[in-house]
């Protein structure tokens, strides 16, 4: 936030100053618990890597992605971008670790010829990523939502942008998640990796989220999707609701919860802020995408309004426990 006075004003000094008109208590009580103090418990953020990010697992933190059209103009649905996921259930401990042993040979240890390549989902839903389980993103353009920390092991040594050592491997680790003594220890890497969540044959069908029409945001004009829906890892976690205004269209929204909303298309009214797609992003320069709904906002009803002349699409990121009703389910 920028006062009147040009000061720029952080979201966390904004919370710490009234958690409860900014996240509401259900969020202040949850981040006050797993955090320390009140905060904002979610990541909303974009990557848009040329290659596919290493094959990698978080021993911790889960993440879910949505894909969408709109950052990734002219794809086709027939496209070949792949992500691979897990291990196929033939891989056996011993694989893993003579495959692991082989970090940094010269042709790579070629983690993924034992992962199971799948077709990343463009505009058709969102995807759930458990901890524990290997992944590499693809090259399209990613929303991703996540805990808030970031913690990984990178599993692939050789990669199209370059070789990665064994202590690049483990460098962002947690202490509390993988002991630094343990760091190239393949046989305690092994002993502690989760091949039932790696090598579940449902996997896919368990983890993919189909769009699913929110009726209750819905009126003339105005459409709205859950992306990213029901429960993950046996709670709510975050989730993701996409909605898109017709030119002239206009709704007021009420949520159970503070969000975050970037724009992907168009330009319009969130509240009384004028906000708008920006095609280019610039270090240090200001823009109108992105923006935060308070609690207090969130219960008295939020303005949305489209100001031009082509769809006003935004996609809203809502934390844990956002919802008195889990969409979806
Ligand atoms: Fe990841």
């Amino acid at each position: 936030m920028i006062t009147s006075a040009g000061h720029l004003v952080s979201l966390q000094e904004l919370i710490e100053t009234d958690p409860k008109t900014i996240i509401g208590e259900v969020h202040e009580q949850f981040t006050r618990e797993t955090f320390g103090k009140p905060t904002w418990g979610i990541v909303s953020k974009y990557f848009d890597n040329l290659n596919p990010i290493p094959h990698h697992l978080h021993w911790k933190k889960w993440e879910v992605y949505d894909i969408h059209r709109y950052v990734n103009p002219g794809t086709h649905y027939s496209h070949y971008h792949t992500t691979a996921m897990g291990l196929y259930p033939w891989v056996t401990k011993d694989m893993l670790r003579d495959c692991l042993s082989r970090f940094g040979a010269p042709q790579g240890n070629d983690i993924r010829s034992l992962s199971p390549h799948v077709k990343v989902p463009v505009d058709q839903g969102g995807f759930c990523m458990p901890n524990g389980v290997l992944h590499s993103p693809t090259d399209l353009a990613t929303h991703e939502v996540h805990v808030l920390m970031d913690e990984h092991f990178l599993a692939e040594d050789l990669t199209l942008d370059g070789a990665i050592s064994v202590e690049g491997a483990f460098y962002a680790c947690r202490e509390q998640d993988y002991p630094k003594d343990k760091h190239g220890d393949w046989d305690y890497l092994v002993s502690i990796f989760d091949f039932e969540a790696n090598q579940d044959l449902n996997f896919v069908l368990r983890n993919s989220r189909r769009p699913l029409r929110a009726d209750k945001f819905c009126s003339e004009g105005v459409e709205a999707f859950w992306i990213v829906h029901g429960d993950f890892l046996g709670e709510q976690k975050c989730s993701i609701l996409r909605l898109v205004l017709q030119p002239k269209a206009k709704t007021t929204l009420k949520f159970d919860s503070p969000c975050v909303f970037h724009v992907n298309r168009g330009m319009g009214l969130v509240g009384n802020m004028g906000v708008n797609f920006e095609k280019t992003l610039h270090l240090g320069q200001i823009t109108h995408e992105l923006g935060f709904i308070t609690q207090q906002a969130a219960d008295g009803g939020v303005l949305f309004q489209n100001a031009g002349k082509e769809p006003f699409v935004l996609t809203l990121d809502f934390p844990q426990n956002a919802h008195k009703v889990t969409p979806g389910i």
